[in-house]
C-alpha cells in the first residue's frame, strides 16, 4: 500500500493543529520523574523526542496537586520546577517535529497516606476501591506495592477547590510548552469516580442522577478550555467499560453516550476511548462505538491492543478519526515507519515498564539499528 492510500497516513486537523498522520502515542507512566520534586527530566525529553514521529503525543499521567498523586515517582505540574522540567520536554518533542498534549491527573482514592504527605486520600464517596494496589516510595522503607487507602468523601468546596487545581494545571500546561491537555477522566481515577455508579453514593448535586454524576466532569472540562486557552486545546480520555480500579457503571452506554454528548457540547477538540488497559479488555459493541460518533462531532481516538490493519480498518468503518498504539510505542521508538513500512514490531520488557532509568526506556533501537 502506498503512502497516498494508508488511512494511517492521511493528514487531520486537531484543534489548531496539522497533524501529519492518525498515529497516536496513548499515556504511559514510565516512573522515571527526578526526586524528591517529581519533575520531567532529559532522560523523559529524550523518550518522547525519539517519538515525535506519532501524529500526537499524549504525555504519561501528570499530576495536579499534591492529593492528585497514586504512584511513586510519576511527574507533577503544579510546581515552578516542575513546570521547567515539561519544558524540556515540549522543546525536545518539537525540535524533533512532534506534538505534545499534557495528560492531567487526579487518583482520587487510588492512593495510600505514604504517597499524599500522611493525608487521606480523596473521592466522591468514602468507598475504598478494593483490592486495589499503589506502588509507594515513602523514603523510609523498601519501595513496594500496598493497598489504596481507605477514602474520605470531598466536600463541595473541596471539589470547587480541585477544579481550580485542573484550570491552573492547565495553564501551566501552556506554560510549559504543551499543545494542549488530556483530561484523564479514564481507569477508575477521580473524574471516574464520580462518573461510575457504583463508586459515587453521593446525595448533592454531584451524585445520584445522571446529570449529576457529569457535573464534575463538566466543570474540569470547561476549567481546562478555560486554562488552555481554547477547547481546540483540549482532549478528554474515557473508559467506559474497563474495569480497572473497581469502578463499574451500571449502564455504561448511556453515561458515557450523555458524557459525549455534553463535551461536544463544550467543544472539546477529541474523545479518547481507552479499550483496554493491560488485559482488561471488555469486548466494547461496534454499535456503541457508533452511537458516540454520532453524538459527538470532534475527533475520535481508539486505544487498546490495535494491530496496524485493525487501525486501518476502525478508520475505514469511519467510527474513529485516529488511533493510539501504547506498548507497541514503548519497544517502537520508530512505530509509524514500521507501520508505513510493514516492518515487524520489537515486544517490549515488562520489568523495565517503571521506574528505574535508560534501560528499557531510550535504548530501544530503530529499524534501521540505531538507538532511539
Ligand atoms: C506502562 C503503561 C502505563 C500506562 N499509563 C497510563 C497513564 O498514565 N494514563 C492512561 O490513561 N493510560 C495509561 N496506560 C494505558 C495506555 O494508554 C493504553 O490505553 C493501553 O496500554 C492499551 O493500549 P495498547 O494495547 O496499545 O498497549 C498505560 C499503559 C501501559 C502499558
Amino acid at each position: 500500500m502506498s503512502i497516498h492510500d494508508d488511512p494511517l497516513f492521511q493528514p487531520l486537523k486537531l484543534g489548531a493543529l496539522a497533524l501529519p498522520n492518525r498515529i497516536v502515542m496513548p499515556p504511559m507512566t514510565r516512573s522515571r520523574a527526578s526526586r524528591p520534586g517529581d519533575e520531567a527530566n532529559a532522560l523523559m525529553a529524550e523518550y518522547y523526542a525519539q517519538r515525535a514521529a506519532a501524529g500526537l503525543i499524549v504525555s504519561e499521567g501528570t499530576y495536579i496537586a499534591p492529593l492528585g498523586k497514586g504512584y511513586a515517582w510519576t511527574p507533577g505540574l503544579f510546581t515552578p520546577s516542575q513546570v521547567d522540567g515539561w519544558r524540556r520536554v515540549t522543546d525536545a518533542v518539537h525540535a524533533a517535529g512532534g506534538r505534545l498534549f499534557a495528560q492531567l491527573w487526579h487518583v482520587g482514592r487510588i492512593s495510600h497516606p505514604d504517597l499524599l504527605g500522611g493525608q487521606q486520600p480523596v473521592a466522591p464517596s468514602a468507598i475504598r476501591a478494593e483490592g486495589v494496589k499503589v506502588y509507594v516510595d515513602n523514603g523510609e522503607d523498601a519501595p513496594g506495592f500496598v493497598e489504596a487507602g481507605m477514602p474520605r468523601a470531598l466536600s463541595v468546596p473541596e471539589i470547587g477547590a480541585i477544579v481550580e487545581q485542573y484550570r491552573q494545571a492547565a495553564r501551566n500546561a501552556i506554560a510549559a510548552g504543551f499543545d494542549g491537555v488530556e483530561l484523564h477522566a479514564a481507569n477508575g481515577y477521580l473524574v471516574n469516580q464520580f462518573l461510575d455508579s457504583n463508586s459515587n453514593a453521593r446525595t448533592d448535586e454531584y451524585g445520584g442522577s445522571l446529570e449529576n454524576r457529569l457535573r464534575f466532569l463538566d466543570q474540569v472540562a470547561r476549567a481546562l478550555v478555560d486554562g488552555a486557552g481554547g477547547a481546540g486545546r483540549v482532549g478528554i480520555r474515557l473508559a467506559p467499560l474497563t474495569t480497572l480500579n473497581g469502578c463499574i457503571d451500571a449502564d455504561p452506554e448511556q453515561t458515557y453516550a450523555a458524557a459525549a454528548r455534553r463535551l461536544g457540547e463544550i467543544g472539546v477538540a477529541y474523545l479518547h476511548i481507552a479499550e483496554a488497559d493491560w488485559d482488561d479488555a471488555p469486548l466494547m459493541p461496534v454499535t456503541f462505538k457508533r452511537r458516540l460518533r454520532e453524538v459527538f462531532p470532534g475527533v475520535m481516538i481508539y486505544a487498546g491492543k490495535y494491530t496496524a490493519e485493525r487501525a486501518r480498518q476502525a478508520l475505514r468503518e469511519g467510527w474513529a478519526d485516529m488511533v493510539a498504539f501504547g506498548r507497541p510505542f514503548v519497544a517502537n521508538p520508530d512505530l509509524p515507519e514500521r507501520i508505513r513500512l510493514g516492518l515487524p514490531w520489537a515486544t517490549h520488557h515488562r520489568e523495565t515498564l517503571f521506574g528505574g532509568g535508560a534501560a528499557g526506556l531510550t535504548d530501544y533501537p530503530r529499524a534501521t539499528g540505531t538507538a532511539g
